[in-house]
């Protein structure tokens, strides 16, 4: 049985298919504080069967343990989190209790449980502002936001329980920018309030939710002067947790895995890729740099191939008519309207 911290979630929510089509059980564990039940009610019409669930924290031991206790649970993928950066520097406590410590919570839970295989969520973040592209694994470390800072301290919290156990299997899986839905159009991203990322906030434009898209920058040293960035589609990413989870009693060690596609693409070209896609216009006006963004991030994904055998599928095209279909099919996400 395998547990899946913040699987209610955009990427927990479609991993969860993913497992039930790899044939692997699952229970999933989330506080629904970024969430709605309702994407866990979707997925069981999409796999056509009852998944087990249960509304917990994971800072809170007692409830961990009374999951590990009623389920034998052997491995867990942890995606639970908070994963706003400007939260995150308004709100740094908030970001360091959650992610830290729930991570370390959740470790101790699992070490009294004799559970020791971990795949963890972290993300390009983890890179900062990277001297070179495409990016690979051993490149050098740092965080510009407390948000970046905890899937990096977490990162380090890892090695040093695999150090101090190494009957531990512990995968990092550094995913690049996630995009796109389920085909069904039943579950995709449902972001609170005005979106932060990208592809929401274009989707959002092109169903007329929003007036137009801010394009942050047109300066930069890239294509057409917008950021860059290594958008993956979400079912792919998924794909990859169930090949991680394949290997994990064989890796004995902290095996770290840039999941992206390798091909970087500026904001203009997703723009442009979602007006093909939809059918509709996306109108936007150039507006600053946002603090904090790099020109171009996009990974090196070989080595996710050589020792996961994974490799991302879709392309930039499938992606935007996948969120497409969600947006349009939900404009208020998963409220009902
Ligand atoms: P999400 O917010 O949709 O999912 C996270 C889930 O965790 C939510 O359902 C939320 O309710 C739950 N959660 C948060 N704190 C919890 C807690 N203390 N106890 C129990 N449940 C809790 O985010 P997502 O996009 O699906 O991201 C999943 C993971 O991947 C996160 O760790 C995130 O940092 C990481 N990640 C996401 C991206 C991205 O762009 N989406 C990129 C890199 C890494
Ligand atoms: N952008 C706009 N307008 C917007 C939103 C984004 O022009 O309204 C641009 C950004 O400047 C950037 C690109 O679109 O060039 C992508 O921005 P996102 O916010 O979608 O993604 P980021 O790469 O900035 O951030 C994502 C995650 C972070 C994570 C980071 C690195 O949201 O959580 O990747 O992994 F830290």
């Amino acid at each position: 049985m395998v547990l899946v911290t913040g699987g209610a979630g955009y990427i927990g929510s479609h991993t969860c298919i993913a497992l039930h089509e790899a044939g692997f059980d699952f229970v999933v564990f989330d506080n629904l504080s970024n969430a709605s039940q309702e994407s866990l009610f979707r997925v069981q019409k999409i796999i056509d069967r009852p998944i087990s669930f249960v509304q917990g924290d994971i800072r809170d031991k007692e409830a961990l343990r009374s999951v590990f206790t009623q389920y034998d649970i052997d491995a867990v993928i942890h995606f639970a989190g908070l994963k706003a950066v400007g939260e995150s520097v308004q709100q740094p406590l908030e970001y360091y209790d959650n992610n830290i410590n729930g991570t370390i919570v959740l470790c101790q839970v699992m070490q009294e449980f004799g559970c020791k295989n971990m795949v963890f969520s972290s993300s390009a973040t983890v890179y900062g502002d990277p001297h070179t592209t495409p990016i690979k694994e051993d490149f050098p470390l740092s965080a510009t936001n407390p948000y970046g800072r905890t899937k990096l301290f977490i990162e380090e919290i890892l090695r040093d329980i695999f150090v101090s156990d190494t009957s531990w299997n512990i995968v990092l899986l550094r995913y690049f920018n996630p995009v796109g839905a389920h085909k069904s159009g039943l579950i995709g991203e449902d972001p609170n309030g005005i979106p932060n990322n990208l592809m929401p906030f274009i989707a959002q434009t092109a169903v007329k939710k929003r007036d137009y898209l801010s394009v942050f920058g047109d300066d930069y040293d890239t294509v057409d002067g917008t950021g860059v960035r290594d958008y993956i589609h979400v079912v792919d990413l998924a794909f990859g947790h169930v090949k991680a989870l394949e290997k994990i009693s064989n890796i004995k060690e902290v095996l770290t895995v840039n999941l992206g596609t390798g091909k970087g693409y500026s904001v203009l070209e997703m723009v442009r890729a979602f007006e093909k896609a939809s059918g509709k216009d996306v109108p936007y006006q150039i507006a600053p740099r946002r603090s904090g963004d790099v020109a171009k991030c996009f990974a090196d994904p070989s080595y996710a191939f050589e020792t996961l055998g994974w490799s991302a599928q879709k392309g930039i095209q499938e992606m935007c008519e996948d969120s497409w279909r969600w947006q349009s099919q939900n404009p208020n996400g998963y409220a009902k309207d």
